[in-house]
């Protein structure tokens, strides 16, 4: 199931459906993905995570997880009372849903060997200026989007699922 949404998320990016042109699907560390030793703020600071990006965690879920923790419990290494676990089969994702701080830990020491990430999420800059007009009863325009996306949406996933199963009976 995680696989099929993966696949879904890269052929939404490919057809260029999912918003944010910036990058929609972030691997966490790059080529060394989610491991010890691996400085996670060096990485982060060449980034930019963008509302609606995803993040994808790969790792070996013998010995690693993805926890989300708050700020304190980021710098001090704390797993317990943690947001969320995002651990599944050890190619994850994780929609960022809010313009805000995240923090990601791994629990069992891990995070103690480097494996924390802190990420800032950024409202993606307006595609058009905003028009100067004082004209304040005008401003409707995320009724219009939602209206355009949904029909939108709806016809990717029908893409989706038909190439998805085109595939399935080819093979
Ligand atoms: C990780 O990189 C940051 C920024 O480049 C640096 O300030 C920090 O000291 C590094 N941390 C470790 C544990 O090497
Ligand atoms: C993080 O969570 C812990 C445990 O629930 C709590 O003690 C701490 O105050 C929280 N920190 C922040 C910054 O919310
Ligand atoms: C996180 O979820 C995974 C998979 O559902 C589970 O195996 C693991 O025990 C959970 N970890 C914690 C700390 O709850």
């Amino acid at each position: 199931m995680r696989f099929d949404l993966l696949i879904m998320i890269r052929l939404m990016m490919l057809l260029g459906l999912i918003k944010g042109a910036a990058s929609g699907l972030d691997k966490v560390g790059g080529k060394h993905g989610w491991d010890q030793n691996v400085n996670y703020t060096d990485w982060a600071s060449h980034q930019h995570f963008y509302l609606g990006d995803w993040l994808y965690f790969v790792f070996d879920k013998h010995y690693y997880n993805v926890l989300e923790v708050n700020q304190t419990n980021y710098e001090q290494c704390i797993d317990r009372d943690f947001i969320s676990n995002i651990t599944r089969g050890g190619r994850d994702v994780f929609h960022l849903t809010q313009a805000r701080p995240y923090y990601f830990i791994s629990s069992g020491g891990y995070c103690f060997h480097g494996m924390k990430l802190a990420i800032n999420v950024e409202q993606p800059l307006p595609a058009s200026p905003v028009p100067s007009s004082s004209d304040k009863t005008n401003a409707s325009p995320p009724q219009i989007v939602k209206h355009l996306t949904t029909p939108v949406f709806a016809i990717s996933s029908t893409l989706v699922w038909t190439f998805l199963f085109a595939q399935a009976t080819l093979s």
